[in-house]
């Protein structure tokens, strides 16, 4: 099979991602030259900044996936999105069986980030409550959250009950010294449970096929296989990949 991303911006015109469709083309178009056939879009869901309504994701994605067919594009585009640690996000969770909380192919694993300065309170307690409903929150980008930073066995505690996706672009030095340092770490000693390409415009890309070849060169083509194909297809099947 080919490689499949977990986290991408492809969805024009309703986050800080493609702002049009031609955009959202030449971006799913660069991943299936690098070597995707399965491409999750994640568009934001950030209470007061990106906000976009189902409506809204759900024809946009039918738009794109129209146009992909008709420009000859073979992938398959699924749908999530990147749920932000807010209100929004712990007034979806509270409802009963959490029907609007959008998921990795409507199962019972989801994309999330937190804010990057600090971690939430009592961050492991609540995921553990989530946990015990059935859900799987899935980590986005663990090498950006400053307080992983200096506390490398926090991250690495957590990634024995959570899947932790890591950005591509980080491995490859471009989101930072301290976030390149933790992303390499986390691939390094078999921490991190997958890589994505968290793509917003076209050019990331190119930084995304960066990260892949510091992997490959780095950890070698079998764990590429494994943290950008095997282990995100579990993850999409709602199972925390083993490491
Ligand atoms: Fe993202």
């Amino acid at each position: 099979m080919g490689l499949c991303d977990l986290h991408s911006h492809v969805l024009f015109g309703i986050d800080d991602g493609a702002p049009d469709l031609g955009t959202s083309l030449a971006m799913l178009r660069g991943l299936v030259a690098l070597g995707y056939d399965r491409v999750t879009a994640t568009p934001h869901q950030k209470a007061a900044q990106y906000l976009p309504t189902a409506r809204q994701i759900a024809d946009t994605h039918a738009e794109v996936t129209a146009a992909l067919a008709a420009a000859g594009i073979v992938v398959e585009l699924g749908l999530a999105a990147e749920n932000y640690w807010d209100d929004v996000f712990h007034a979806r969770l509270a409802e009963s069986g959490a029907p609007e909380l959008p998921r990795y192919d409507g199962g019972r694993a989801f994309l999330f980030e937190i804010p990057n300065a600090e971690l939430p309170t009592r961050f492991e307690e609540s995921l553990f409550r989530i946990a015990t409903r059935g859900l799987l929150p899935v980590l986005a980008h663990p090498e950006r959250y400053r307080p992983f930073w200096d506390d490398f066995d926090r991250a690495a505690r957590l990634a024995q009950s959570i899947p932790m996706v890591i950005d591509l672009a980080a491995l490859a030095g471009h989101h930072g010294t301290k976030p390149a340092k933790l992303a390499r770490r986390l691939v390094e000693e078999r921490i991190a449970h997958a890589a994505a390409s968290d793509v917003h415009r076209e050019d990331d890309v190119r930084l995304a096929a960066e990260g892949l070849a510091w992997m490959k060169k780095r950890v070698g083509a079998d764990e590429v296989r494994r943290l950008c194909d095997e282990n995100p297809r579990q993850i999409l099947a709602g199972h925390l990949p083993e490491n």
